[in-house]
């Protein structure tokens, strides 16, 4: 029987886990979470002080949000927004699209037929088997990474001459976009999703009047938008064989793709594509350089890093939570949830989840097995999961063959974000092989 009262949160822990400064400071969070998978493992989160948002469920527990991953026609991706936001930010997308609380449609926003349709336009792309047609392109973009690190000395900040520009010039190439317009394309996608942190909104979109926010947000997608109506009669011109031609010449019932769909397409692969690769490469070289053995071990015996790579996902989990709606009335681990509740499955809290993850916060390079949900699970798993780790495979034997030894040079930085998160400075001293 499901309990039909709401265990709800203290009003300084439901702040604490909406607070983009909780997730940078992180080990108080974590201590947060160990608590409520205990006591209170899906719990009400209502709004505080003037942090006015939707209340939700947060669900701390690996078991449920597993569960509730899996089960796309119980848990779906609308109509509530998939990305926590508070009500203003919830009504400044609605005003944006005539009445939608996504800001951009694309394949996070879409359920059940329309989600596989768009899927399957580009799930063989991102498959191991096509993959290894871009290898060698990749390990070209990881060396150049490499000759900025080594170029200022022996010392430098990882996170700016490596792992922030690597995965998404990466990304940038897979789709189809010339080098020379993606400051252009890093500038649009932070002016799209803003930024919770100072140091990295660099557009400084949070700092502008409202007014001046919605057109700011309405120019970057009129922006977006002529930018990629370009590129795609460029590749139905022309096709090649990287994903904007996939999209470019893509049908779906009979028809190609109108422009906001493909839009939503770029967008999300954009988006989806960078940070997060670069918060779990910037994650592994921390444990690397902290633990010089570990260092020289994998240096000599590299059948050790897929290991490391994926305990790095893991460790790091940086995309940090999506948002579901109930479909029906249900229940989420013996609690009842309402039809039209909107929930949090929170991507740390299950992967420092100790019953399925021995002494969480270790770095365990050799923990097996690690069936981690930092990419997700079900119809929505992440798309790029093989390339964010045939990236970091890359970069990492790129490393490992051009370095020799590595050790920290000052405190790392993780960035104030709820949603997705990671190390922003990451400063090194090292020597060349
Ligand atoms: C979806 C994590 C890298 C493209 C997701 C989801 C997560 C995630 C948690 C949602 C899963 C769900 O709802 O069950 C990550 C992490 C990455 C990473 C941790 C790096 C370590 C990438 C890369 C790309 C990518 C490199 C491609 C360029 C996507 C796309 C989706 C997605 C398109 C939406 C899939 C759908 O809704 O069907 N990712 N991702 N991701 N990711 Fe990733």
């Amino acid at each position: 029987m499901a309990t039909r009262e709401k265990p709800t949160l203290d009003p300084a822990v439901a702040r604490a886990v909406i607070d983009p400064a909780s997730y940078a400071a992180w080990d108080p969070l974590l201590d947060i979470f160990d608590r409520l998978r205990e006591e209170m493992p899906v719990a009400w989160a209502e709004s505080q002080d003037d942090h006015v948002h939707p209340p939700f469920w947060l669900v701390t527990r690996y078991d449920d949000v597993m569960r509730m991953s899996k089960d796309n026609a119980t848990f779906l991706n609308n109509p509530h927004t998939v990305v926590f936001s508070l009500t203003e930010g919830i009504e400044f997308a609605k005003k944006m699209t005539g009445g939608s609380e996504h800001l951009v449609a694309s394949l996070v926003t879409f359920d059940g037929a329309t989600h596989m349709k768009y899927r399957k336009l580009t799930q063989e792309w991102f498959m191991p088997k096509n993959l290894r047609t871009v290898e060698e392109e990749i390990r070209g973009i990881a060396h150049a990474a490499v000759d900025r690190l080594l170029e200022g000395g022996n010392e430098a900040d990882f996170v700016k001459a490596v792992s922030a520009p690597y995965p998404l010039h990466v990304v940038m190439q897979i789709m189809g976009v010339p080098e020379e317009d993606e400051p252009r394309m890093l500038m649009l996608t932070q002016q799209l999703f803003g930024g919770q942190d100072d140091d990295l909104n660099q557009s400084g979109i949070k700092d502008l009047p409202p007014e001046a926010i919605t057109q700011l947000v309405a120019g970057a997608v009129a922006d977006f938008e002529a930018y990629f109506a370009k590129l795609t009669a460029e590749r139905r011109a022309n096709p090649t064989a990287d994903v904007a031609s996939t999209i470019a010449n893509a049908v779906i019932d009979g028809e190609p793709l109108n422009d906001r769909d493909m839009m939503g397409y770029y967008i999300i692969l954009a988006a989806a594509g960078h940070d997060t690769t670069s918060a779990s490469t910037a994650g592994a070289m921390l444990a690397l350089a902290r633990d010089p053995e570990q260092w020289a071990r994998v240096k000599s015996d590299r059948s050790l890093l897929p290991g490391i790579v994926e305990e790095a996902i893991r460790w790091t989990t940086p995309v940090q939570h999506f948002m579901r709606t109930a479909a029906e009335d249900t229940e989420v681990g013996g609690q009842a949830i309402a039809k039209g509740d909107w929930l949090m499955m929170n991507y740390v809290a299950a992967n420092h989840d100790p019953a399925h993850f021995e002494n969480p916060r270790k770095f365990d390079a050799a923990r097996s097995p690690n069936r981690h949900l930092a990419f997700g699970a079900g119809a929505h798993q992440c798309l790029g999961l093989h390339l964010a780790r045939l990236e970091m495979r890359i970069l990492f034997e790129t490393l490992l063959d051009r370095i020799e030894s590595v050790e920290l040079a000052g405190e790392p930085a993780r960035s104030k974000s709820t949603f997705v998160g990671g190390l922003k400075a990451l400063p090194l001293r090292f020597t060349a092989a």
